[in-house]
């Protein structure tokens, strides 16, 4: 696949570093967002947990055919993984190297009804700045599989809603994690950050925690370095090391607040 499309370094280091729990690809028009954005979502489709269900969700079903599924099924641009993408027009499936994948046209408040119920490890959003907000707060909710994980491209107008509305839903989880997305501090500015190589000490809290620690840890790598720190010196059985993992997976606030309590406690007890 490589071969067929050798992207460029930017592209493929935006493809390698796409293991958070949001990953979002943010840049100039036509600069091959889509196209290295499809290729990280075929290496997630791969791997993706077998429960919960594979979203593809985009502003209509015809323009997630358009961007998502003609690209993913054309053989110049993915080589033999095209074949692995079957998709019939109008259908609101589609198989994905033999995992369903179902398609969300998002055009309204009323499509978030179309994610009730549901529970899902992976979704793929085309052009996630034209999504309705209430929507986003759903779709976040919904991706509740340990390990689940969002991949989505976006043209953020200067003036898009979020960016009007910076903490529009301060104390919901979801909505502060959209406001931490879209804002100017969010997963959106480390993402591009990192991209470019300006990177940035963690912090776990030192003391009590009185609000939600949405900057303190940014992606799985300062994740996994928290809790490796929170339990550095104590001995790990093989589940121990598999509930900590699992808890990487989770988001900021979690996480650091988590590795704050186990060092404050190991302080208390004079462990530390
Ligand atoms: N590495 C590459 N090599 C050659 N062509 C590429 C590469 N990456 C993308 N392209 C082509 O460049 C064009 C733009 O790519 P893509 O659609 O991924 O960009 P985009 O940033 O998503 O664009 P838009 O702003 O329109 O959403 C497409 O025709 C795509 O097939
Ligand atoms: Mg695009």
């Amino acid at each position: 696949m490589l071969d067929a499309l050798p992207l460029s370094r930017k592209q493929l280091r935006s493809v390698v570093q796409a293991s958070a729990r949001i990953n979002l690809w943010h840049g100039a028009v036509r600069s091959g967002k889509t196209i290295a954005s499809l290729l990280a979502w075929l290496l997630a489709v791969a791997e993706a947990p077998p429960s919960g269900l594979i979203l593809v969700v985009g502003r209509s079903l015809q323009t997630i055919e358009r961007n998502v599924f003609e690209p993913l099924a054309d053989p110049a641009l993915f080589g033999p993984v095209a074949a692995q993408v079957r998709h019939t027009r109008g259908a609101t499936t589609a198989t994905v190297l033999g995992r369903t994948g179902h398609l969300i046209g998002a055009a309204d408040a009323r499509a978030e009804g179309r994610l009730r119920g549901l529970t899902a490890s992976l979704a793929y959003v085309d052009e996630a700045t034209l999504l309705p907000e209430g929507f986003w707060v759903q779709l976040l909710a919904r991706l509740s599989v340990p390990g689940a994980r969002l991949l989505a491209t976006t043209n953020m107008p200067p003036r898009h809603p979020f960016t009007d509305r910076p903490r529009p839903v301060r104390h919901h989880r979801n909505g502060a994690l959209i406001s931490t997305l879209i804002g100017g501090r969010g997963p959106m500015r480390k993402a591009i950050d990192r991209a470019s190589g300006n990177g940035r000490k963690s912090s776990i809290p030192a003391g009590p925690v009185e609000s939600a620690p949405w900057s303190a840890l940014s992606g799985e790598a300062e994740y996994r370095a928290a809790l490796a720190e929170a339990f550095a010196g104590v001995e790990l059985g093989e589940y121990d090391r598999r509930i900590i993992e699992w808890v990487a997976g989770w988001d900021s606030p979690t996480v650091a607040t988590l590795a704050s309590l186990v060092i404050r406690a190991r302080k208390a007890g004079g462990a530390l």
